[in-house]
């Protein structure tokens, strides 16, 4: 199968935490996407041992894999190395070594094919997803929370973000995991979380909505996880229903502070004057919690504003992501070689100072 001359084909390669990933996607010359093909294995079992991800770990395991995954991906696609109009691999944000096996085998395989060669901003790839899945072009307001970041940020155009708020500690995705771990969970604590609390009374343990009413819409969750901790030592020992209630009671703390904060984004943006009916989109690992999803779509019907989810399989991380930001930028002709840089931290505004240092993947901010 050959890519028409209008339509782009790009093979996407994801390798910057701990998901080794491969995809192809097709960008239609009318700006649709669809994905031919979306390969992922994540390295879980290999960090579970170390409560955590191993950097060097990380890298040797997306060096191991990560040639049978492109040809997997290129086979379920039905398409041959030289059907593809590019090659992105992401560049950063994340941990380096990860970054340097997926951008120098990218480069490798560019070079073997004569195919342009497209470094990806990782946080651009999520908060392009909607593109991809939803058909839905900027402007639009964007609530992007995974492992390493938390951000609201105002999606103007492709390269054009301006950040409106950010966590000033961790970042959401590290606040389930550490909330899971402490309670006993397994890892990703996201997933672990939301399960336990299916079956919890999220009223029955108070805990703290950080941030509430302040003017930047900032975040913090590392009292929210403290107050956790208290809570659950004061409880202790902790029966399976408690662990329950605690994870409700969680959820339900972090909903409150997400909507508290993205209420606040939306009167600076339709205040400002730069969009009138923001459309709300949420990108990332935890935009697959549903806790969130409910919360968020019910603030756009109050609010009357389009909502926009992506679907679960592409919320956390993957390639297909990174391929159609490759062919968002291939088609508008966005393409800087300087991109093609591994570097682990690379904000998508660069306007603003993080405020805090690093994450798992770099500069939670
Ligand atoms: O985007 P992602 O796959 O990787 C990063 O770029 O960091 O996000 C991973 C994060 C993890 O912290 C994981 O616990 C969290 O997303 N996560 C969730 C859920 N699924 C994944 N958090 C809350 N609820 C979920 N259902
Ligand atoms: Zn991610």
């Amino acid at each position: 199968m050959t890519a028409s001359p209008r339509d782009v084909l790009v093979l996407g390669i994801e390798t910057s935490c701990d998901e080794t990933a491969a995809a192809v996607v097709r960008r239609t010359a009318t700006g649709q996407g669809h994905v031919l093909s979306n390969v992922i294995r994540s390295q879980w079992t290999a960090h579970a041992p170390f409560g955590g991800v191993v950097p060097e770990i990380a890298a040797r395991a997306h060096c191991e894999i990560l040639d049978v995954l492109v040809e997997q991906a290129l086979g379920d696609a039905g398409v041959a190395l030289n059907d593809i109009d590019a090659i992105a691999a992401t560049a950063g944000p994340g941990l380096i070594g990860g970054l340097i096996v997926g951008l120098v085998s990218a480069k490798a395989l560019a070079f073997a094919a004569g195919k342009p060669l497209i470094g990806v901003n990782h946080l651009e790839a999520h908060a392009l997803t909607v593109g991809l899945t939803d058909g839905i072009a900027p402007p639009y307001l964007l609530l992007l929370v995974s492992g390493g970041h938390s951000q609201i940020l105002a999606v103007r155009g492709i390269g054009d973000y301006v950040r409106l708020g950010t966590t000033i500690d961790d970042a959401l995705g590290e606040a389930f995991d550490k909330t899971a771990k402490l309670l006993g969970l397994s890892q990703p604590g996201g997933p672990a979380v939301e399960h336990a609390a299916k079956t919890g009374d999220a009223d029955r343990f108070l805990l703290p909505r950080p941030m509430l009413g302040r003017p930047e819409p900032n975040f913090s969750f590392a009292g929210l996880k403290t107050a956790v901790r208290q809570t659950a030592h004061a409880a202790a020992p902790l029966a399976e229903q408690d662990i329950a209630d605690l994870c409700a009671g969680f959820q339900a703390a972090v909903r409150d502070t997400i909507i508290d904060r993205l209420e606040r984004a939306i009167e600076i943006v339709v205040g400002g004057g730069s969009m009138a009916r923001p459309p709300i989109v949420i990108a990332g690992g935890v935009a697959a919690n549903t806790v969130l999803r409910d919360g968020l779509s019910a603030l756009a019907n109050q609010r009357g504003l389009p909502v926009h989810l992506p679907p679960l399989n592409l919320c956390g991380d993957n390639a297909a992501m990174i391929a159609w930001v490759g062919a968002e930028r291939l088609a508008a002709g966005l393409l800087d070689a300087a991109s093609t840089v591994a570097r682990p931290r690379w904000p998508l505004d660069e306007t603003v100072a993080p405020l805090v240092g690093h994450g798992r993947k770099g500069a939670k901010a």
